[in-house]
């Protein structure tokens, strides 16, 4: 019977591990892409992820493979990204699944991300296929290897893959352990349906497309459907799969991973990990769904075109279908008028989110500088949840304030502990523990402020490190913390979207590097500009962009038609990006200026 054919599996590693590498392989070994349409990274299909090298989202494929034994099998493929922002996509392919390949690069070893990633496989009861990668390698070194994934995740690593997802070595040994590791699905074909929502993409001709495990019964086009977290119906469209490309089928049935179209023109309607099942003869219980992730940075978005507000709302809620870790809520700023304060889970998310909306919605977007979320307790005995540092009570009200704290975890070779922990204290990391992995390296947790982490100290550590450390974190709640809020004046006028807030003890330096940042961005206007930062009334920084003397065009000739051409439209470009702020025009860059002091 079918079923017992078919094997969901996903592929999970750290970054750069060798995961897409592979995915490509098997899908090139399994004849699922002819030879000639063969892309690096063919799961990437987003542009940003082939630009950048990197997975952001899960992709399901479906392929046959012709085993050893005889028998053609169907294999459902998720892949999932390594980035620790996007550690969310990994649990929710991962509940498709049976089973999950761990690939380790021969030449790294276990690192952080590949822990908390076979962690959550493992918590959901996955059966695990390690697999050891670039065995090409000449600095490979299997044993060690093999050692670290016993000693550091206790699985059993004597029966590994040894592989090289570049070469196609070792690949077929990988598609029979999958037949014969791997469980095939269970599930009752003629129980209620019960399909969860791993994932879902706004069509416009078929409206939202849902991407499906189907764990009891069956779904086929017609069947009226129900979603179990808001009892909404709808009538069954089309179904498929992905193989790479959509490919319509009459049913799937328990087991299977596919794609739902159902004319689901409401987009709030549908929520990644809620149940389908069927209006007529409804599921009691809903499958366990996703635990809910919180965003832990956050920043205000606004359309340089004020009129584009709704655009922006628009497109900010078909981004949200398949990203469920976005959040928005609307904000006015005094500076930059109508927009939105966006949380997202880092700021690799958030530069992803900025340039799909960008890209893919045609919007022009001014994005103020990224900031955690502050509990704050009143003088009042009140408490509130700050996410705009300009919204920070006045501090003569304030209690006491908390901010978020994480456990950082760093595995490094013994050689740069040093270096680590000076990186490590600086950033108001406080000690917890550090363990030996092996002869080579150590695992060394901090405790650290949120803030102190999301802005550079994941490049700080790398280039400290010689690229060599590893890093994963998770958030471990909320300290009392010496802040204070800095606001920035330009001209006078305080810019509410350039507040931000900072630990006491940086707060001098910090204001002067801020100031300094903001003098080079500001470009010259007809009328000097003064900028300050203050602390309450307290002025910490002062700097001034001076007035122009000149006109552009009076550096060219008369008669120089091209060159003229040219320096006004590069003061076009320049333009763009630009928001008067009162009488000051002020670009892009100068909202960001917070991160971009060295
Ligand atoms: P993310 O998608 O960003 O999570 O990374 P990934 O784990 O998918 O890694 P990817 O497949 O993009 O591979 C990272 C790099 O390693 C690429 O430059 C690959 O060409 C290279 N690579 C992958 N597998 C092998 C291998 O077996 N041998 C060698 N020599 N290089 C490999």
């Amino acid at each position: 019977e079918r079923q017992k054919h078919i094997r969901n599996f996903s592929i999970v590693a750290h970054i750069d591990h060798g995961k897409s590498t592979l995915a490509d392989r098997i899908l090139e070994m399994t004849d699922t892409i002819p030879e000639r349409e063969m892309k690096n990274q063919v799961l990437d299909n987003m542009d940003l992820e082939r630009e950048r090298g990197i997975t952001i989202k899960l992709n399901a494929v479906e392929l046959n493979y012709q085993a050893d034994d005889g028998e053609t099998y169907i294999f459902h493929l998720i892949d999932t990204p390594g980035h620790v922002d996007f550690s969310y996509e990994v649990s929710r392919s991962l509940a498709a699944c049976e089973g999950a390949l761990l690939v380790v690069d021969a030449t790294q070893g276990v690192q952080a991300q590949t822990l908390a990633n076979v962690d959550l496989a493992i918590d959901d009861d996955l059966e695990i296929i390690p697999v050891i990668n670039k065995i090409d390698l000449p600095s490979a070194d299997v044993d060690r290897v093999k050692e670290e994934i016993e000693e550091m995740i206790g699985l059993d690593a004597s029966d590994a893959a040894l592989a090289s997802a570049k070469t196609g070595l070792g690949v077929h040994d990988i598609l029979e352990k999958i037949v014969h590791e791997i469980p095939a699905p269970t599930g009752d074909l003629d129980a209620p349906l019960k399909a969860l929502i791993f994932d879902s993409v706004y069509d416009n001709y078929r409206g939202v497309v849902l991407n499906v495990r189907v764990k009891e019964g069956t779904i086929k086009v017609g069947d009226k459907i129900q979603m179990m977290s808001n009892n909404k119906q709808y009538e069954v469209t089309e179904v498929g799969v992905m193989s790479p490309n959509a490919v319509q089928r009459d049913e799937l049935e328990a087991g299977d991973v596919g794609y739902v179209a159902a004319s689901i023109k409401n987009i709030e309607e549908t929520r990644v990990g809620d149940t389908v099942t069927s209006a007529i003869h409804p599921a009691k219980e809903p499958l366990k769904g996703y635990r809910k992730i919180n965003p832990m940075v956050y920043s205000g978005m606004y359309p340089v075109d004020n009129a584009k507000f709704n655009d922006l709302r628009e497109a900010l809620e078909k981004l949200k279908l398949n990203d469920a870790a976005l959040e928005f809520t609307p904000e006015t700023s005094k500076a930059l008028g109508f927009g939105f304060r966006v949380g997202f889970l880092g700021l690799l998310h958030m530069d992803v989110v900025q340039e799909r909306l960008e890209r893919d919605y045609d919007l022009e977007l001014i994005m103020t500088a990224p900031s955690v979320d502050y509990h704050v307790e009143l003088t009042d005995g009140t408490e509130k949840v700050i996410q705009n540092p300009s919204e920070m009570p006045d501090m003569s009200t304030v209690k006491e304030i908390q901010e978020p704290y994480v456990k950082a975890q760093i595995m490094v070779p013994n050689d740069y502990v040093g270096a680590v922990m000076e990186l490590a204290q600086a950033k108001r990391g406080e000690f917890d523990t550090m363990e030996y992995l092996d002869k080579y390296r150590v695992n060394i947790v901090y405790e650290m402020p949120l803030s102190e982490i999301i802005f550079d100290f994941f490049d700080d550590l790398k280039s400290r490190t010689k690229g060599y450390a590893s890093l994963d974190y998770e958030i471990d709640g909320y300290r009392t913390s010496d802040l204070v809020k800095m606001d920035i004046l330009l001209n006078g006028d305080p810019v509410d979207a350039l507040s931000f807030i900072v630990h006491r003890d940086f707060a001098y330096q910090r204001g002067k590097d801020v100031v300094n940042q903001l003098k080079k961005t500001i470009p010259r206007q007809q009328f000097e500009i003064p900028i300050q930062a203050t602390i309450g009334n307290k002025i910490v920084a002062r700097a001034t962009v001076k007035a122009y003397r000149k006109n552009v065009l009076a550096k060219c000739y008369g008669g120089d038609i091209t060159r003229k051409r040219k320096l006004l439209e590069k003061q076009k470009a320049g333009k763009k990006r630009m928001k008067a702020v009162g009488s000051v025009e002020v670009p892009q860059e100068a909202f960001m200026a917070i991160l971009n002091m060295n």
